[in-house]
């Protein structure tokens, strides 16, 4: 999360149609400039990757009234930095990454630690569909139709000690799918973590699907987490382990910048980003910026569990 790439100013006809898309954001990045997190300037965008279509969604916008973002933005334009630092490029490269078999561990501070196949999860938890608002740090946003089950429900069946504090998740290591994995920059695999009031939020989303369809690789097939309040990076992809812990977990981005990314990261429009300002943000298909809400206009539900801490002190 470093720099900003071209097609984050582009405008809205280029999420038209995939192909559309990716040759004139080629042309773009000559462009493009530095300036962010979690993105980079993207130097040769892959083209094609598999077109799918959208399944059935029950909505067309979130409860604000704002729009769905393009099946093809949400599915096409992807931070995930275990394939490649390129939004554009990510699509093509995790297309052949392999989502079965696939087993989730949940352990630590629990009375019950399991191993669930994916399977069984799908068939343990029943989906349902959330249109979610999603602000990356680096201030573009979308509206995403996701289909998952609350991660407190996995939670609660876990049982977790007295002792447990914070839940810690880890994403897949599999350098040999995930190019991005070479990379000395980061320390692999990708960690993230909530306190453990904030992951019983009912907000929380363990995500298995996207747009009405099985979730796709590029966006954290088969589960990953949705935290709508929080910064885009919270909500961590291909997830293989949910650990119960006393202590503050460390994430990969924490790590890796810890003057630039905490371990809260919720959306919060008066803190700025030591190198831009978090005030407003672009939604992807929309041309001039808006103004960005507290905790991402999911104040009401979340505020209360930030009640008399410094916001700014822990950013
Ligand atoms: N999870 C993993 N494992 N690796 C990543 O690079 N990127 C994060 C988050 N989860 C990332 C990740 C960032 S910075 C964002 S903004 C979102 O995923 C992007 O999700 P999307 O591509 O589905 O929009």
């Amino acid at each position: 999360m470093d720099t900003i790439s071209a097609s984050d100013i582009t405008p809205e006809h280029l999420f038209r149609s995939r192909r559309e898309f990716v040759r004139n954001t080629s042309a773009l990045i000559l462009g493009s400039f530095a300036l962010a997190a979690c993105g980079s300037i993207a130097s040769q965008p892959a083209a094609g990757g598999a077109t799918v279509a959208p399944g059935q969604t029950k909505g067309t916008a979130d409860e604000l009234g704002d729009a769905l973002t393009s099946f093809d933005a949400v599915t096409g334009y992807n931070n995930y930095y275990e394939f490649t630092t390129t939004k554009e490029g990510v699509a093509e490269l995790a297309q052949n990454f392999k989502t079965t078999p696939w087993t989730l561990e949940v352990g630590g501070m629990v009375n019950k630690p399991q191993k669930i196949a994916i399977e069984d999860l799908l068939k343990r938890y029943p989906q349902e569909e959330r249109i979610y608002r999603h602000r990356c740090v680096e201030g573009w946003s979308m509206v995403i139709p996701w289909t998952g089950f609350a991660l407190n429900k996995l939670l609660k069946d876990a049982e977790p000690t007295a002792q447990a504090k914070y839940v810690r998740f880890e994403s897949v290591m599999r350098p040999s799918e995930m190019p991005g994995q070479s990379s000395p920059w980061y320390t692999w695999p990708y960690v993230e973590g909530l306190r453990l009031d904030e992951a019983m939020n009912d907000l929380a989303l363990l995500v298995t699907g996207v747009y009405g369809k099985p979730a796709l690789p590029q966006n954290g097939a088969p589960l990953r987490l949705a935290v709508p309040w929080k910064y885009g990076f919270k909500s961590i992809k291909a997830i293989v382990k949910i650990e119960l812990v006393d202590t503050q977990p460390t994430s990969l981005w924490m790590a890796a910048a810890p003057n630039e990314y905490g371990f809260y990261a919720n959306v919060n429009p008066d803190v700025p980003h030591p190198r831009w300002s978090q005030a407003t943000e672009r939604r992807i298909g929309e041309l001039s910026r808006r103004k960005t809400l507290p905790f991402n206009g999911y104040a009401e539900q979340v505020a209360k569990l930030y009640d008399g801490m410094d916001l700014r002190a822990n950013y």
